[in-house]
């Protein structure tokens, strides 16, 4: 077989850990040639492709970043983006082409599927929001960042007496929020899922610090929003693939927080923290395990799914169950995990 594999969309730790897999289970296991192609879907568009055998994979395992780079490009917003990436394909004699993304990749995976591309998917994202596995790579590394980073916000918040906001990555969805949260002991979660009213969160920690407790920390997604017309956000810039460039809600939180309390309050945005670096032993075992995985859709000619974690399991879903929702935190959870920011 002559296999093709791309990263795109945002980068996470984990993502060489998985073309590493495919590589080594497609060549030496079964044989075959595996192409890589830059940034994305965008360099199947272009044709900018490169072989890859385990040789270049060598010691790629727990480094960061992609050794493909990656881009937020969309064949289907391309002008002739869409013909050029189909050439692409025929031009390399492609049996697979594995996709390994978030929604926006997986999405584009979906409709080359549909126009009888042989893709197979597999779910990467920081943000943990695609549907159809339990977890995504890369997820479990940027909790991991947070969490440090939350402890040591705990020690100097004890000693100054002070809220301390910690803005984390989160787009549509709080999983890092929730999961950070409650691992370090955060006062608040903000999340996307539940609009805030700080005015609430602000008689809370009142409350708490006229007991006498003295570090309170508030985790806020990226992404969340506030109940209309309690606060007032800047309008966010959007970036060249007309995506809203978030960072910042912190900084209001923060000031808001310490004018309505009188408790000094303090805000880190710990931004691209989350996304960089060497991923957990987790990330590298489920990336393992789903690059391996993805090869061996491709040789049970299963297109047009994705591969994911489920339990313990690895297992194929369809690409159609797994983009077009997001997998957001459910409000039933939010609600159970509510019990563990009380006192
Ligand atoms: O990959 C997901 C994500 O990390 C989001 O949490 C965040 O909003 C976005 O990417 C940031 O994107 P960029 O790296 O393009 O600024």
């Amino acid at each position: 077989m002559r296999i093709g594999v791309l990263t795109g969309g945002g980068d996470c730790p984990g993502l060489n850990a998985a073309i590493r897999a495919v590589v080594r289970k497609a060549t030496v296991s079964y044989g075959d040639e595996v192409v890589g192609f830059r940034d994305g879907w965008l360099g199947v568009v272009r044709d900018e492709a490169s072989p890859l055998d385990v040789e270049r994979c060598r010691g790629i395992l727990p480094r960061g970043g992609t050794i493909l780079g990656t881009s937020r490009a969309n064949p289907f917003k391309l002008d002739r983006g869409v013909d050029d990436a189909l050439a692409t394909v025929d031009r390399h004699g492609l049996d697979a082409l594995v996709a390994i993304g978030g929604e926006g990749t997986l999405s584009v995976a979906r409709r080359m599927a549909e126009l009888g591309v042989p893709v197979v998917g597999i779910p990467k994202t920081i943000d943990n929001d695609v549907n159809g596995t339990d977890v995504t790579i890369g997820f479990n590394t940027a909790v991991q960042i947070a969490v440090d980073a939350i402890d040591r916000l705990h020690t100097t918040a004890e000693s100054h007496d002070r809220v301390m906001v910690c803005e984390v990555m989160g787009r549509h969805v709080g999983w890092i929020a929730i999961h950070a949260g409650l691992a370090a002991g955060a006062a608040v979660v903000l999340v996307p899922e539940q609009p805030f009213d700080l005015a609430a969160t602000s008689d809370w920690l009142k409350r708490r610090h006229a007991k006498g407790r003295y570090a309170s920390i508030v985790v806020v997604a990226e992404g969340a929003k506030p109940v209309e017309g309690t606060l007032d956000l800047p309008a966010p810039e959007v970036d060249r693939y007309d995506h809203e460039r978030l960072g910042g809600i912190g900084s209001v939180v923060a000031a808001t927080i310490e004018r309505q309390t009188g408790l000094e309050s303090r805000v880190t945005i710990l931004g691209h923290v989350q996304r960089g670096g060497s991923p957990s032993a987790f990330d590298r075992v489920l990336a393992t395990r789903l690059g391996l995985a993805a090869v061996d859709s491709a040789h049970d000619k299963a297109f047009g799914t994705m591969v994911g974690i489920h339990g313990t399991e690895i297992g194929r879903v369809p690409l159609a169950e797994a983009v077009g929702e997001l997998k957001r935190v459910p409000a039933s959870l939010l609600e159970d995990l509510a019990h563990a920011f009380t006192g």
